[in-house]
């Protein structure tokens, strides 16, 4: 038998598939900022979270500590959506 990848990622069997892989907890939980650049990414993507393989998309809390930075980086064919909760963010 041979897997089934989709974006790199296998399929799983269907017949091992449960609720588990479609919830994620702790995204209302304060990431530690308190490391070189301030700032702390809890990513929800299929490694987290099996259901969301095939979907296309993915979720994050990025917790900042005053004058925190998220490094530059990329999300090569990706668009993002980003909600300010609480403060303000220079982007
Ligand atoms: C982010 O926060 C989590 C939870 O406090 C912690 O385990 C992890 O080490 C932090 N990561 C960084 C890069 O500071
Ligand atoms: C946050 O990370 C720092 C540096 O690793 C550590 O000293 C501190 O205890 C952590 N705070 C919490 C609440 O885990």
């Amino acid at each position: 038998m041979y897997a089934v990848l989709v974006n790199g990622v296998v399929c799983k069997d269907p017949k091992l598939v449960n609720a588990d892989d479609f919830l994620f907890q702790g995204l209302n939980v304060m990431g530690n900022t308190s490391n070189d650049v301030g700032s702390n990414v809890t990513t929800v993507t299929v490694d987290e979270l099996p259901g969301l393989n095939t979907l296309g998309i993915s979720m994050a809390r990025i917790d900042f500590a005053l004058d925190g930075i998220n490094p530059p980086h990329t999300h090569p064919r990706a668009t993002e959506v980003l909600t300010v909760i609480e403060g303000k963010l220079l982007v």
